[in-house]
């Protein structure tokens, strides 16, 4: 039986792809190059500096130095944060909010398991921190997805074994990361591309609490 349900963020409970991209975009464009939306996919679930590397690689800037490209990471985080600081919870994806909360009315823990230090902001803005019994980020972890370690630390942090544990992602490497874990996966978006997943829904206003018992 499932005891506790592990959430992405990004893409998962709130759609923060757009202001990614219009921040990476305006740091490309600075730099005199642009790249498209299609592109941007690319970026999601992958973390901060791994998406630096994509995006100068479109650009074909290949002379960054180290610190160069800690100075182009903070200058688009900065663009980034000026968005986020701006969400209020009219922009929670439908069903998320009701969705956690029937998990724990059923007594199922809640966690959030993200690449993102971006997190403890994104939720408080959008007045959910109090819904999750752990927030697993990119402040806690040292391995980005595929690797298993984010939701490891959710399950651990809970008490949970990974084996009763589902996972919600919108990233082919989030799905591949609840798999490596040893945990159930359900992929939130295009069943082709999170093949991986147990089963895809296009938003958590598709998924009920049955539907996790025959994982
Ligand atoms: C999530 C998003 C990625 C983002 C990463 C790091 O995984 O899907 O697009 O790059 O978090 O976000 P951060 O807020 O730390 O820059
Ligand atoms: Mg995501």
């Amino acid at each position: 039986t499932i005891k506790a349900c592990i959430f992405d963020l990004d893409g998962v409970i709130v759609d923060t792809a757009v202001y990614h991209y219009k921040a990476w975009k305006r740091l490309a464009n600075e730099m005199g190059f642009d790249f498209t939306e299609h592109q941007n996919e690319q970026l999601k679930g992958v973390s901060r500096m791994a998406s630096l590397d994509l995006v100068l690689g479109w650009g074909n800037v290949t002379d960054a130095t180290d610190a160069e490209k800690e100075e182009m990471a903070t200058r688009k985080n900065t663009w980034y944060t000026e968005m986020i600081n701006l969400m209020t919870p009219d922009e929670i994806l439908s069903g998320a909010q009701e969705f956690v909360e029937s998990c724990r009315n059923a007594g199922i823990k809640t966690a959030i398991g993200s690449a993102s230090k971006n997190t403890p902001i994104i939720l408080a803005k959008l007045q959910l921190t109090p819904l999750f019994d752990a927030i697993v980020d990119g402040n806690s972890v040292s391995k980005a997805k595929p690797d298993p370690e984010v939701f490891l630390k959710g399950a651990e942090a809970l008490g949970v074994s990974p084996a009763d544990c589902v996972v919600f992602e919108d990233a082919v490497a989030g799905v591949e990361a609840a798999k490596n874990a040893g945990m159930k996966a359900v992929g939130i978006g295009s069943p082709k591309l999170l093949s991986e997943a147990d089963v895809v829904v296009n938003g958590l206003d598709k998924v009920t609490l049955e539907m996790l018992e025959t994982l």
